[in-house]
């Protein structure tokens, strides 16, 4: 039987295509249905296979859709990749109504105004987030509706992505027969699954190290200040630990999660692995310290390059709620501690913060931050989604026709 309030998020990401089904209840979000599938569409978070990424979605959405015994016709998706962008822009409009008080439909005014800004060729905008108001000579006021005045101002922060990148993973999404609800940027969405409204007040970032992307939000004063995608992953320490030690790719990946740490020195050198534990074909012994210094050289690498992100708003070492980590790369031994060191800030790895209920304990993994976050995401923002056509522009008449709505 279709249940029609469910909310549905879907993160293509590039190892995995992960799918939560949601169903609001007296203000908890239920989780009825999830699922998680291998991915081998995607190279560095954007598609490069429509063919591989279409099935993995299709695959992911059925047995999730079984699970929560339900079909799924639309769902809220993840963007990612190093394609995405993100720049500050100015809106200004004259206040419409002649007593001057500020309506809502002057703040979609001056959002949209905000949206005029000059991106680099080929992107378009995906979010369009404003960061405070002023009207007239006040500034730094919330939300305007009901005040007074002449002029009204916003400063917003305006992600883009490439309009390529945007196209393939609407056609995926057509391809695997499901609407699309909204299209958001994936360290967004995951910030909305583990960020406390405290956390993002006092100045915090959220750092989502996936397989082929390490995606970052940054929030100050309670919104959305920075945003950026490191095109390096866990995959990328994945490929360094085959190289260094002459092993296949999936003995790689099996040899990083049960034997990786990020910290060498915490490593007695006498310490040895013994390969046959993972492949009974394989007699090599490995030191594990070695292993650990192949990995601590490409985390060093993803650290430096997140440091670079906060050294560009002027808060190296500097965020008083320090950094949230997930995605399935913060599940590495001993990360926590080389980012505390490296980034001067207090390091945790991000737990759901908001109201869910039903098969939690399932998705309490990074690896489904994202997915929860574009549910979330959803809730909140249900009229604020961009509708894709098939040939997977944004459809702008409807966000020109939404400003003359009250
Ligand atoms: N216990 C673990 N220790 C270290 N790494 C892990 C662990 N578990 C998972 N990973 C790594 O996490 C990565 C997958 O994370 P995730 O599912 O968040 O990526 P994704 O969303 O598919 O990719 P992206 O966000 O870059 O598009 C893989 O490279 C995997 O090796
Ligand atoms: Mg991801």
């Amino acid at each position: 039987m279709a249940k029609d309030n469910i909310v549905v998020g879907l993160d293509v990401g590039t190892t995995k295509v992960a799918v939560t089904v949601g169903l609001p209840v007296e203000g908890l979000i239920k989780i009825i249905g999830y699922s998680k599938t291998p991915n081998a569409g995607m190279r560095k978070g954007t598609v490069v296979d429509v063919e591989d990424t279409v099935s993995a979605i299709s695959l992911a959405l059925e047995e999730a859709e079984r699970m929560a015994g339900t079909p799924i016709t639309s769902v809220f998706v993840s963007i990612g990749g190093n394609n995405i962008i993100s720049t500050l822009s100015k809106g200004v409009i004259a206040v419409s109504r002649a007593d001057g008080e500020v309506t809502r439909s002057d703040t979609q005014r001056v959002i949209e105004a905000a949206k005029s800004v000059a991106l680099p060729p080929n992107r378009e905008i995906i979010h369009c987030i404003p960061k405070n108001f002023s009207v007239d000579a006040q500034s730094g006021i919330p939300d305007p509706v009901g005040m007074n005045g002449i002029r009204l101002e916003t400063q917003a922060i305006v992600i883009g992505a490439a309009t390529s990148t945007v196209g393939n993973l609407s056609k995926c999404l057509h391809q695997a027969g499901v609407n699309i609800d909204g299209m958001v940027f994936n360290g967004l969405a995951s910030s909305k699954a583990l960020l406390t409204k405290k956390q993002k007040e006092m100045g915090v970032m959220l750092v989502d190290i996936g397989g082929g992307t390490t995606s970052i939000a940054i929030f100050e004063e309670g919104d959305l200040s920075h945003a950026a995608v490191i095109p390096i992953g866990s995959m990328h320490i994945t490929n360094d630990i085959a190289i260094g030690l002459r092993t296949s790719l999936e003995m790689a990946e099996k040899i990083k999660v049960q034997y990786g740490s990020a910290m060498p020195a915490t490593i007695s050198e006498s310490e040895k692995i013994n390969m046959s534990a993972i492949d009974p074909q394989d007699k090599q012994r490995i030191e594990r310290r070695y292993l650990a210094e192949i990995i601590h050289a490409r985390t060093m690498e993803i650290l430096n390059l997140i440091r670079e992100e906060l050294k560009k708003i002027g808060r190296d070492g500097m965020l008083p709620a320090g950094v949230v980590l997930t995605g399935g790369g913060s599940k590495l031994e001993d990360l926590v501690e080389l980012a505390k060191e490296e980034l001067r800030l207090p390091v945790e790895v991000g737990m759901p913060v908001v109201d869910i209920d039903g098969l939690v304990d399932k998705i309490a993994d990074g690896v489904y931050s994202t997915s929860v976050g574009l549910m979330l995401y959803g809730l909140e923002n249900p009229g604020e989604a961009i509708h894709l056509s098939t040939d997977g522009m944004v459809d702008k008449a409807k966000s020109f026709l939404k400003q003359f709505l009250p």
